[in-house]
Parts: C-alpha cells; sequence; structure tokens
C-alpha cells in the first residue's frame, strides 16, 4: 500500500506528468544504465530492493544468462522482491542467512571490512535530492532495505527524473516510519512535535485497517516541510532540518523502528547524472 500520493495516476503538479509507457521505459533505461555501469560478473552477493523499478534491474541481470549468475547469490530487502528475484530464477538468500554464512564462514568474505557483506545493492526511491538523500519506504520495505543497505558495499539508487527534487519533500508528501503497532499514537505525538504536520497511519485503503510491514509493524506517513540540502546548512540554525538531524530526531523516538530517510552519516558519494538517474551511495 503506497501513501496517500503521489502516484502514477495523481502526480502532484511540480513532478512532470508522462504516460504509463514513458515511466516504464524510463524506469528500464535507468535500471539497464545502473546494471551496465555498477554490476560486475565476479560478484556473489547482490541486494535487490523494493518497488517496481528494481523489477528492471533484475531483469537486466538475468538477463545476462546462467552462466553469470547461477554462482551468485541475492539478497532481497522484503517478501516482494525475495519473489521477484525468486521468479527470475535467480537464487535468493535472506538477510538472516547471509549473516549466518558470515560468521561461520568468514573465509567466503575475502577482505571485507566494517561487515559490507554484498558487493552492491540496487534499489529504487521516492524521491531523491540534489546530494542523492533519499526518501524510501512508499512500499513499506524501509526497514530491511536500510538493513541491506548497510551491509553492501555500494548503495546504487536507481531512479527515473520523475524522483528527482531540488530538496527531499518538495515533491513527495511525507516521510514513512515504521513504528510498533502499540506505540503508533505515542509516535504520531512525537513527530507533531518535530513539526510534522497530520502525520497518519498508513491503512489497506480509505478507512480501511492499518497496512502491516513485513515485520508485523506499521507505517506512519509524516508530511514536514521540505529539508535542507547540501549547502543550505546555514537554515539549520532557524529550525529548519537537514536529511540527517530529521532521520536521527525520528530514530531516537520511542518506538520507531526506522526512518525511510537514506543519507549517509558519511556523506553522499555523488555522481553526474543523465535525465534517467542512477545515483550510488555508499
Ligand atoms: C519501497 C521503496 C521503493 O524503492 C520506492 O517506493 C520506489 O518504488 P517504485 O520503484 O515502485 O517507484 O522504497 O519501500
Amino acid at each position: 500500500t503506497r501513501p496517500p500520493s503521489p502516484t502514477n495516476t495523481h502526480p502532484p503538479h511540480h513532478r512532470p506528468i508522462m504516460t504509463t509507457d514513458l515511466i516504464e521505459s524510463a524506469k528500464r533505461a535507468a535500471c539497464q544504465r545502473a546494471v551496465a555501469e555498477h554490476f560486475d560478473p565476479s560478484f556473489r552477493y547482490i541486494g535487490i530492493g523494493s518497488g517496481s523499478t528494481v523489477a528492471y534491474v533484475v531483469e537486466a541481470i538475468a538477463a545476462q544468462g546462467p552462466s553469470v549468475t547461477s554462482g551468485m547469490q541475492f539478497i532481497p530487502s522484503g517478501s516482494g522482491s525475495a519473489a521477484l528475484v525468486r521468479g527470475a530464477g535467480l537464487s535468493v538468500l535472506s538477510i538472516p542467512e547471509l549473516l549466518a554464512l558470515a560468521s561461520g564462514s568468514p573465509s567466503s568474505f575475502p577482505g571485507v571490512t566494517n561487515r559490507q557483506y554484498i558487493d552492491v545493492y540496487f534499489d529504487g526511491a521516492d524521491e531523491v535530492d540534489a546530494q542523492l538523500a533519499a526518501i524510501k519506504g512508499g512500499g513499506a520495505c524501509l526497514f530491511q532495505e536500510k538493513v541491506v543497505a548497510r551491509l553492501s558495499k555500494k548503495f546504487v539508487c536507481v531512479a527515473d527524473s520523475r524522483k528527482r527534487a531540488p530538496r527531499l519533500l518538495a515533491s513527495w508528501p511525507a516521510v514513512p516510519v515504521e513504528v510498533a503497532p502499540v506505540a503508533a499514537d505515542l509516535v504520531r505525538l512525537a513527530l507533531v512535535d518535530l513539526g510534522a504536520r497530520n502525520p497518519v497511519v498508513r491503512t489497506k485503503g480509505p478507512g480501511a485497517a492499518p497496512a502491516g510491514t513485513d515485520n508485523g509493524n506499521w507505517i506512519i506517513d509524516a508530511p514536514f516541510a521540505p529539508l535542507l540540502t547540501a549547502g543550505e546548512e546555514g537554515e539549520a540554525e532557524k529550525g529548519k532540518w537537514t536529511p540527517e538531524s530529521l532521520a536521527a530526531a525520528i530514530k531516537g523516538i520511542l518506538g520507531v523502528l526506522e526512518v525511510g530517510i537514506f543519507a549517509g552519516p558519511t556523506g553522499p558519494q555523488a555522481k553526474a547524472l543523465g535525465p534517467d538517474a542512477a545515483g550510488v551511495r555508499p
């Protein structure tokens, strides 16, 4: 279940309106470029994120054939991407299985430092700023996505040009936050204290029950004013949030498992991007 807006059918006015065919070909082009630039036949462990875009990453990798992919294992960031990987005939390794392998057989991961066992992680995003900080969690998989990103040497964020924004939350409506159901109201109040306007528990539809995550939790979509981006940090003194400062503040709320702001504490590793963006962040 997605947050109330935007969707392909109800784009906000500041997102370019594209036909479904154009959107799909832009997604495919971004993914083909991402795989051409960041996938290597020598890799053994590949992280696969969630959402409709990353399906084209799987398509592009599977197209290389079993001679390339048979020795590889694919770590999905959720049940949907596990099904996608399996459906493409690729081998799935869950996060716990990867961690068990790494602790039981460290020699299988030569040269790995900082527990970055996964060679590369491909994932989509809901919105990406000029420095490749991203909002994710439109598909409610943000926690596992953050775990897979953490375990990866490189995070390739694949997004078509609709997802670009000068600042996070300039076009995407809210920050997705995964919360323990028992504390959802407490978290909503604390998000309002941080400046969110009317944070809501995501539901399966209007008036329906909350939509659960793969972890049995709920998602709260918390609308904030657009965040600062690189070069605007001075404004933080006026009480405005940067991606990192808002993520840290939300993470500090009792009952929050994870927040859908992906902005590396070590700083972004930006690349020059075309209109169909394949961005890389550590
Ligand atoms: C799921 C995500 C997705 O990567 C994000 O929602 C983008 O999805 P799509 O590629 O379908 O636009 O973060 O939690």
